[in-house]
């Protein structure tokens, strides 16, 4: 009864999950490989650009980022994915604060992105604990990114201090 209760449970947890997270990416069923190319895939998603600037790969430290959450009137927002900075600033609808995903403003939120997550604990750069499927869709974030954002530098946090080791 009680597993019969977890499963039923955790099914209708897990499947709007994974719909969703095949949504964010693909948002069609589907298509036979022959159709592919008569039915281009459509999706919720901005379109890739076609006139990115090159990438540059001025540092930043994670406190410097702070700066661009867009909570400063005209100001640039950027957001970074696994250490690289893209400048979302044409989407502050989005990334703006109080819009959907200011959480990831300002900061380097890899691990939230990865875990598909909008809690602020898990808006951090620290992914290393990320499981495989998680840093597949961490890794699909940094390509999307990549491909519609200009890339304007790179997070360059000094090692943190150690206290034990002084
Ligand atoms: C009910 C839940 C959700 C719905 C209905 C939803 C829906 C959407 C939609 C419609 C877009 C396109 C927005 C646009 O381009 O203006 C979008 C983009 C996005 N979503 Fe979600 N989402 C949900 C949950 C999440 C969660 C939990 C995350 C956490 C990682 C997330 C992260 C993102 C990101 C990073 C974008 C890309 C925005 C961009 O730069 O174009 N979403 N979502």
């Amino acid at each position: 009864m009680v597993l019969q209760t977890l499963v039923t449970y955790g099914l209708a947890l897990a499947i709007p999950a994974l719909y969703l997270a095949y949504r964010h990416f693909y948002n069609s069923p589907p298509v036979p490989a022959q159709r592919r190319e008569e039915r281009p895939v459509k999706s919720i998603m901005q379109a890739p650009r076609e006139d990115l600037a090159p990438p540059k790969d001025d540092p930043y430290t994670l406190e410097e980022l702070k700066e661009y959450d867009g909570s400063k009137p005209g100001s640039k927002i950027y957001v970074a994915i696994k250490g690289t900075i893209f400048d979302v600033t044409h989407k502050a609808d989005v990334y703006g604060p109080g819009r959907s995903y200011s959480i990831f403003a300002g900061k380097d939120g890899s691990k939230g992105l990865g875990m598909s997550s909008l809690k602020p604990e898990h808006a951090v750069a620290d992914y290393s604990d990320l499981n495989e499927s998680d840093m597949k869709v961490l890794n699909d974030w940094h390509s999307f990114f990549s491909k519609r954002y200009n890339i304007v530098g790179k997070v360059v946090d000094p090692p943190a201090t150690d206290s034990s080791s002084l």
